[in-house]
């Protein structure tokens, strides 16, 4: 069955963020010249997703009024002769059908799954965590639909982490299939480096089947009071083989003001507008 919906979870409370994410949703936060809510978006659709589920929470209407229609503004633009922009907010608006689900209370990304299972019904589906931004040729969540099309089981997007950071990962026990291809033996949330099964740590993209559903319905709160999705993925995996995708690509966990600066300057820096100069400036800096 192909993979056409995508949930994208930004209900989270971006606690890393603070102060800035006290009024504003950090998936508006700019990076280059879009919002960072758009490049889920736009990996969605550019894997062939038909259908974007995004669940957000109080105070992120902002994400919502972004892939509206302004007639107002588009009235504006039409007035002065600004066809260009004109286009590009038309584009905008007709992206892709976007339906919203209000998290009421944050519990968890594993949660903010369960609460789109009505929408999702009985077909496998793509999860996107807007905060990872992964920069690729062949879009992460594409190859990840390429690897669920071969071999018909969950998909887990991992990538090599360094030994002090496996506290801040789920890590995979791997057993390689192929090149950047592993069936997940087993799942450790946050693992001591020592306790660490691999190096292999789970990133913010997942092709999962609807069974989720009932594992993510079966699981308790754990870690402060959240349902975790790698919690339901464990209980996945007593009945059925998961799969992990080493994605070819440059991840960049924009969630974190280092980590947003970093993808800011990559980002800015292979844009044929403003990398040049900007190359110049930071020459001049260091
Ligand atoms: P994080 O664990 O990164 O939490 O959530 P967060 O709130 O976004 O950020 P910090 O850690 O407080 O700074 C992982 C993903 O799950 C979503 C988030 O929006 C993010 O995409 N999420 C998390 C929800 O949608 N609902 C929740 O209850 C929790």
């Amino acid at each position: 069955m192909k993979v056409r919906k995508a949930i994208i979870t930004a209900a989270g409370w971006g606690t890393r963020f603070l102060p800035v994410t006290r009024s504003q949703p950090k998936e508006m936060l700019p990076l280059v010249n879009r919002p960072l809510i758009q490049y889920a978006v736009e990996e969605a659709i550019n894997s062939g997703i038909e259908q974007v589920i995004l669940i957000t929470a109080m105070g992120k209407h902002a994400i919502e009024d972004y892939f509206d229609r302004s007639f107002e503004l588009e009235y504006v633009l039409e007035q002065k002769g600004e066809t260009e922009l004109l286009q590009e907010m038309r584009r905008l608006s007709n992206l892709v059908n976007i339906c919203y689900i209000r998290q009421k209370e944050q519990l968890g990304l594993g949660h903010a799954v369960l609460i789109a299972r009505d929408i999702i019904a009985d077909e496998p589906f793509a999860v996107l965590l807007p905060d990872d931004i992964i920069d690729s040729r062949v879009p992460a969540l594409k190859q990840m639909i390429e690897v669920y099309e071969q071999r018909g089981t969950s998909v887990i997007a991992v990538e090599r982490v360094s030994p002090q950071d496996t506290v801040k990962y789920g890590i995979i026990e791997p057993k390689e299939i192929s090149h950047r291809l592993y069936q997940v033996l087993s799942l450790a949330e946050k693992p001591e480096p020592q306790e660490a099964p691999s190096d292999l740590g789970i990133v913010g993209r997942y092709i999962l089947v609807p069974e989720i559903f009932d594992a993510l319905a079966a699981t308790p709160p754990g870690r402060i009071k959240e349902i975790q999705l790698t919690d339901a993925l464990q209980r996945l995996l007593k009945q059925q083989v998961i799969s992990a995708c080493e994605f070819e690509g440059v991840r960049y966990d924009t969630g974190t003001p280092s980590g947003w600066l970093e993808a800011t300057i990559a980002l800015a820096l292979k844009d044929p507008d403003i990398g040049p100069g900007l190359r110049q400036y930071l020459r001049r800096l260091l």
